[in-house]
């Protein structure tokens, strides 16, 4: 977590800073700071709160001229949010200047050992630690900032993205990563520096983007220098270019980001299956998959790894991969798996499933299950990301960036691409036949429109949010392919309302949670007509007479829940298989609108960020 942005070139480097700032703030948004040099001096400003705050404070604190600045948005690990706690950190001696996103493990050994010498410290975090460690080392050695990076890394535990200046040299910047993100935007006597390219995408397309264990140096007037930090070998650069634009980032018109990527879902949907789904054809090419066909065959099993909403996704997948190509799957979360002694083997295949791409316990449950033989596919959002890198072979979603911090069209993309691996899979092996597997792609193709369809009842889903927003308790539940869209409809309320919600398979309701249902518990009930209609019914009218409150999500036609529940939302018909696609739209949607009338920060909620690099 965390967002960093440096600059170094001929513009102004303030505004660069600070708007690069807000597009990374989906990252952590507890504290802003930044440091410039203004051709003299180094100048930090810096507070608790957001980039907005850091603006106001700024205005007062620092002269905003200097073409070199480094800036950073916080979410805490080592050390409250508070004005002192932001970074950037300068060292003991005002000369050197850092930011960082990651944690230093061994910060408290560090720390003790600079202390005995002399250092002094301001703050709590584990980055002052750091930009002290290398004063020393710069000082003890007598060697250039470049190799004090290096030889300090080289004696630290944990993750960094950093980026580090001295105002003795205001030419240079020195970026370093292990574990958390790092792009090097490339401009015509500039560079940009940033967690992601979203900072410097309207002045350059080319951007490098730093692998594990390696740091560059940055000069004015000289080419980028990549190295190894442990045996400082140098490496090639590799130039990528960027396929993003500023229109994908910025709201488009929507109040929220979480808005606009709901109603984004149409395109995302059919960007997801742009090319893999061939209609006219009947068939679905997927690279990853065609390449790694054998393995995917040969499997005894899949296991499905991930976090959150991505967790979720991949439990709507094992339902349809067994289902459609009859592999037993299993779903994990990732901080689970990776921590447990798992039984895999060299027949395994596991996906694993992020939006970022950079979720630190999906990256070391990758890491384990590639250390034990298993083939890795990766399920990302982010092209390039850590995950996308590190997997053996994988699938995009095409959802485009998501900034909006709680996941909407990452879930339906990677549902869909994980739809399509099914299908192609089960033609693959032959349990499917061709017709019923033509009859699936058609269906499949028809749902970027019915979610189009679908979106039309925002306004009906308002007036039902206006009738919750003060619940404090709200109950999701839901069967078959839905439980996890009853689980994600959950998490959706109470990370963005704060209200507490459950999600239950429909059936285990009167095995606990029906206690807690009375007059004042609204319960959100998935009841497609496919889906164990019948079942969801009688769980209807177990609610109904003990005075809960029923939302149901129905399909258009339906009659008999309509008659008992208190509101329904109509969805249209499809493959039931296919109806996560659809019953999750109007859940996002409520929790969206409760949110709004309850004035949370729908696209900011508290203690969260977007892209989670701690474990
Ligand atoms: C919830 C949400 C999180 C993420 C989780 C995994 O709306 O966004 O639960 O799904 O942190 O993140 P990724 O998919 O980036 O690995």
């Amino acid at each position: 977590m965390c967002g960093i942005v440096g600059y170094i070139g001929h513009r102004e480097a303030y505004p660069i800073i600070i708007e690069g700032l807000k597009r990374l703030e989906y990252r952590g948004y507890d504290s802003a700071g930044i440091a410039l040099f203004d051709g003299n001096d180094l100048k930090i400003s810096k507070t608790k709160g957001k980039v907005s705050d850091l603006e106001q404070r700024s205005e007062q604190e620092i002269t905003k001229n200097g073409s070199l600045g480094i800036g950073h948005t916080r979410w805490a690990t080592h050390g409250v949010p508070n004005d002192v706690n932001s970074h950037p950190h300068a060292s003991n001696s005002g000369d050197l200047a850092i930011i960082h996103n990651g944690i230093i493990e061994n910060y408290d050994a560090l720390k003790k050992e600079l202390i005995s010498r002399g250092y002094t410290f301001q703050s709590d975090t584990d980055t002052e630690v750091l930009i002290n460690l290398i004063e020393d080392v710069k000082k003890k050695e007598n060697v250039k900032l470049g190799k004090a990076i290096q030889i300090a890394l080289n004696q630290v535990i944990g993750a960094y993205a950093i980026a580090v200046f001295d105002k003795t040299k205001p030419g240079e910047v020195v970026i370093a990563r292990l574990g958390s993100p790092l792009a090097v935007g490339i401009g015509k006597d500039e560079f940009f520096i940033a967690s992601d390219a979203s900072p410097f995408i309207e002045y350059t397309k080319n951007a490098i983007y730093l692998e594990d264990e390696e740091m560059a140096i940055i000069r004015l007037g000289k080419d980028i220098k990549i190295r190894k930090i442990k045996d400082d070998s140098l490496v090639d650069p590799y130039v990528q270019e960027l396929q993003m634009n500023l229109e994908q980032i910025e709201k488009g018109g929507y109040d929220h980001f979480m808005l606009k990527e709901i109603h984004e879902q149409p395109r995302a949907i059919r960007d997801t299956y742009r090319g893999r789904l061939l209609r006219d054809k009947a068939i679905i090419k997927m690279a990853g998959v065609e390449d790694n066909m054998k393995k995917f065959l040969n499997a005894d099993r899949i296991i499905i790894v991930a976090c959150g909403t991505s967790w979720h996704a991949g439990l709507v997948a094992e339902y349809i991969f067994e289902e459609f190509s009859r592999i037993p799957v299993e779903v994990e979360y990732a901080s689970e798996f990776r921590y447990r002694n798992p039984v895999i083997t060299e027949k395994d295949v596991v996906i694993a499933i992020s939006q970022s791409g950079e979720t630190a316990d999906t990256l070391a449950a990758i890491k384990l299950a590639k250390s034990k033989g298993a083939f890795v596919f990766g399920v990302c959002n982010v092209v390039g990301s850590s995950i996308a890198r590190e997997t053996d072979a994988g699938a995009y979603t095409h959802a485009g960036p998501e900034i909006g911090v709680a996941s909407t069209k990452a879930f339906t993309t990677q549902i869909t691409v994980l739809t399509l691996m099914a299908l192609r899979l089960a033609r693959a092996k032959g349990t499917m036949s061709s017709s019923d597997f033509r009859l699936h792609i058609q269906e499949l193709e028809l749902i970027p429109q019915k979610v189009e369809q679908l979106l039309k009842v925002d306004e009906h889903v308002k007036d039902i949010a206006k009738q919750y927003l003060l619940s404090t308790n709200c109950l999701y539940l839901g069967r078959g392919y839905n439980f996890p869209v009853a689980l994600e409809g959950a998490l959706k309320l109470k990370e963005i309302s704060y209200i507490h919600a459950e999600g239950y398979p429909a059936a285990e309701m009167k095995h606990g949670p029906i206690a807690l249902i009375d007059d004042r518990m609204p319960v959100i009930v998935i009841a497609t007509s496919k889906g164990h209609y019948e079942k969801v019914v009688s769980n209807i009218q177990e609610i109904k007479s003990r005075k809960g409150k029923i939302i149901a999500i129905v399909t258009k036609g339906d009659t008999a829940v309509k008659e008992i529940a208190d509101h329904v939302i109509e969805i249209p018909e499809s493959e039931e298989a296919f109806s996560p696609l659809l019953t999750t739209i109007p859940l996002q949607l409520l929790s969206y609108h409760i949110a709004v009338m309850r004035n949370c920060n729908v696209d900011q909620p508290r203690n969260l960020a977007k892209s989670v690099t701690v474990e």
